[in-house]
């Protein structure tokens, strides 16, 4: 705690309230007695400025574009790591020895396939439903096959339950994607990697060998690593806010889904790769340009803006370096990356993106990289979600054994219509 308190003028009071300091980044003002001691509450539409819990998993600096897991660097991890020694790194805050992490790897792979009776589940989804549509239906039904993970107050129940959803989201995107295209589900091969395996369910066919091309294999490894996990997000905190409840972990990552399905947030890989299909030509940017700054038009440039980063996305630049490298490596010559590449630059050399600090996110150049290896864009926005599980586990586990969690219940300023008397139908 800093040894000075701040201070607020309230009416005729003086109020005043502790700062706390983190390991690194801003102080916080503890305004939990706020309410006790005023009668007033805070306003923060969007958490703008709430620091909704504690946590010692990720750090953001967003003026500076710094990104660290437990400590590590965003680009060091995605050149240097694997998405399982991330997954280990987020859910136990230390980097595994080989040991632990040969361990972690065989844990996970023991936990890939999905009961037989959860297939059906997918038998009752339209062929064209969107894959985020499905993830939502069969994760949350998850929670009606592992009743035996169900205490979550056993920290050994809470991580098989964490551990089965690490192994699961692959098995469930591809069948999603299988499902869609009408082929059939492909069992998991436990001897791949974790990302060697999805791939192959995803892409392989039961009549045939699937050989795993490596370049595709590091880059998706690396978007997962890209994807793994950012604080407290929308989606984040929507499975914290779920599970502060004491909900099943499989239903709160359902929520998480659902969420993170929205355009403002993981939607925006597929929604940007679509607009750069739109724009078409490098020639057609300006045009673009010209309504994204328009008041009047809702449009957006997707893939671009951040909340918390007013500097280039770190992600977004690993991103970049892996879609030249993969469509280098697969000879591939897309006009999409093209146009990203251009309107990337038109962007930040104009004063609107300038001074409102909008620079490429994530999701900006993941799409170019993800139609090169062959995936539909509705499946987009699914690989996140794999993805993001690990985060989402190690922030519910963070939640469940912090001592200071309360179940989440906002405040707010209410503006309707005060106390009146029902008046029958009759008489209206
Ligand atoms: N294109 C054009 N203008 C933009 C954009 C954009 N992509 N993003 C923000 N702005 C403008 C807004 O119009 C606003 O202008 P104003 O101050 O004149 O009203 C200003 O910048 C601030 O924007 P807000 O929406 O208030 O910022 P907020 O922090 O709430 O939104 C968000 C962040 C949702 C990411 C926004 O930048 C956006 O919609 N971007 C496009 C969607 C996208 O790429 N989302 C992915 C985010 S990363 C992720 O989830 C993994």
């Amino acid at each position: 705690m800093s040894d000075a308190p701040a201070t607020l003028k309230f009416g005729d009071k003086d109020i005043g309230m502790p700062v706390l300091s983190g390991s690194v980044g801003p102080d916080v003002i503890d305004i939990r007695k706020l309410y006790a001691q005023t009668g007033a509450f805070t306003y923060d539409p969007g958490f703008t400025s709430t620091a909704s819990c504690q946590s010692a998993i990720t750090y953001i600096d967003g003026e500076e574009g710094i990104l660290l897991h437990r400590g590590y660097p965003i680009d060091q991890l995605a050149e240097q790591s694997s998405f399982p020694e991330v997954s280990y790194l987020l859910l136990h805050g230390e980097l595994p020895s080989k040991a632990e992490l040969d361990k972690f790897t065989y844990t996970i792979s023991r936990h890939t396939m999905v009961h037989e009776q959860l297939a059906m589940f997918f038998r009752g989804f339209r062929r064209d439903a969107h894959p985020m549509a499905i993830m939502c239906g069969v994760v949350g039904a998850l929670s009606a096959f592992y009743h035996d993970s169900a205490d979550i107050t056993d920290p050994q129940q809470r991580l098989i339950a964490s551990h089965r959803l690490i192994a699961k989201m692959p098995t469930l995107a591809a069948m999603a994607h299988k499902y869609s295209v009408g082929q059939p589900f492909m069992h998991p091969d436990n001897r791949l990697s974790y990302t060697g395996n999805f791939l192959r369910m995803t892409f392989g066919v039961p009549a045939e060998p699937y050989v795993v091309n490596p370049i595709i294999e590091r880059a998706m490894d690396r978007i997962f690593i890209l994807h793994a996990d950012h604080e407290q997000n929308a989606s984040t905190s929507t499975v914290r806010l779920a599970g502060s409840s004491g909900a099943n972990p499989f239903a709160c990552i359902a929520a998480g889904i659902a969420c993170l399905w929205g355009p403002a947030h993981g939607g925006a890989n597929e929604a940007a790769l679509n607009m750069l299909r739109e724009i078409g030509k490098p020639e057609h940017i300006p045009e673009y340009i010209a309504r994204a700054k328009d008041k009047d038009d809702p449009f957006r440039l997707m893939g671009f803006g951040h909340r918390v980063y007013k500097n280039y996305d770190p992600r977004a630049k690993v991103m970049q370096q892996t879609a030249e490298e993969v469509l280098r490596e697969l000879n591939i010559s897309d006009p999409v990356l093209d146009t990203a590449q251009e309107l990337e630059q038109i962007a930040l050399n104009d004063p609107y993106f300038i001074e409102k600090k909008l620079y490429p996110n994530v999701d900006f150049y993941s799409g170019v990289i993800l139609n090169a290896i062959g995936f539909p864009t509705e499946m987009f926005t699914a690989l996140f979600a794999l993805a993001r599980t690990v985060g989402w586990v190690a922030q519910w586990n963070e939640m469940i054994s912090d001592p200071e969690q309360k179940i989440g219940r906002p405040r707010q300023l209410y503006t309707g219509a005060t106390q009146r008397d029902y008046v029958p139908v009759a008489q209206r």
